[in-house]
């Protein structure tokens, strides 16, 4: 166990350094079914969930990943039961209050993309205070999408587009893939080149639509829970198996 360890503070020697993916994006599903395997009431999966992706961004940083981001809440977690929706977002506040300090310390730039004008304005205050106290940051760019649906984003895009488009700011030729990328949330962040889903569903469920279109997709059985350093380790060995060919043949 000590062994693994200390193995795992550094880059595993099987995976190549020049050969990582920049930029991971995680849909971490199975926090409540992890809960009920244990025993356990829902929000305790979340909470555990939390544990899990604080020490997935220290692996990043750890083995020189500099792009995290994560799918917190979607469009369509309103949906659940009203106490599992407040948990969530006094979750979210909690944890934002909690790490800010030790974020500012490790300089990671955090960053929410989403619908985030109707969160709870407490946790909108905290999530400006932790995008501004952040924003020069460059060890590793932390998102996390919250609110967060891929065609509702398309969908601003286009709109804030359209509306340049008719004052004239903007000519309908001047549109092509990097102005759109543009007005997309995530201005300025390079696309995932890996996309971990856990828990085994074999979907995007809406994130990063735009995003992903080149991205590796690795989906385990592995409940979110449960996604540890060797978990992360097995996926990045799957990525470096494959061969991006971006639409070219092979060599
Ligand atoms: C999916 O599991 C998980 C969520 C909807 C919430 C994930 C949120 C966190 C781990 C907190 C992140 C916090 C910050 C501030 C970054 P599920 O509930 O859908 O699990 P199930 O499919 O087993 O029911």
């Amino acid at each position: 166990m000590t062994q693994s360890l200390i193995t795992y503070s550094q880059l595993p020697l099987d995976l190549d350094r020049d050969r990582l993916p920049h930029h991971v994006a995680v849909i971490m599903d199975g926090n409540g079914r992890w809960a009920k395997h244990q025993g356990l009431p829902r929000i305790k999966g979340h909470q555990k969930g939390v544990d899990v992706l604080k020490d997935l961004l220290r692996c990043c940083q750890d083995w020189g990943i500099s792009a995290l981001t994560a799918y917190a809440f979607s469009t369509e977690n309103w949906k659940r039961p009203q106490f599992e929706v407040d948990f969530l977002m006094g979750l979210f506040e909690r944890v934002l209050q909690r790490e800010l300090a030790e974020m500012i310390a490790e300089n990671v730039r955090i960053r929410f993309v989403g619908n985030l004008d109707t969160l709870p304005q407490s946790l909108q205050d905290e999530i400006s205070r932790s995008m501004d106290s952040t924003k020069d940051n460059s060890t590793i760019e932390f998102t996390v999408a919250t609110n967060y649906g891929g065609q509702q984003e398309i969908v601003q895009a286009t709109r804030s587009i359209a509306q340049k488009v008719k004052e004239g700011i903007l000519e309908p030729e001047d549109i092509d893939e990097k102005l759109f990328e543009n007005h997309l949330y995530t201005a300025g962040l390079v696309p995932p080149d890996l996309l971990i889903r856990t828990s085994g569903e074999m979907r995007l469920s809406n994130f990063l639509l735009w995003q992903m279109a080149y991205a590796e997709i690795y989906v385990t059985k592995t409940l979110w829970p449960d996604f540890d350093r060797r978990e992360f380790h097995k996926a990045l060995s799957s990525y470096q198996q494959r061969e991006r060919r971006f639409g070219k043949i092979s060599k």
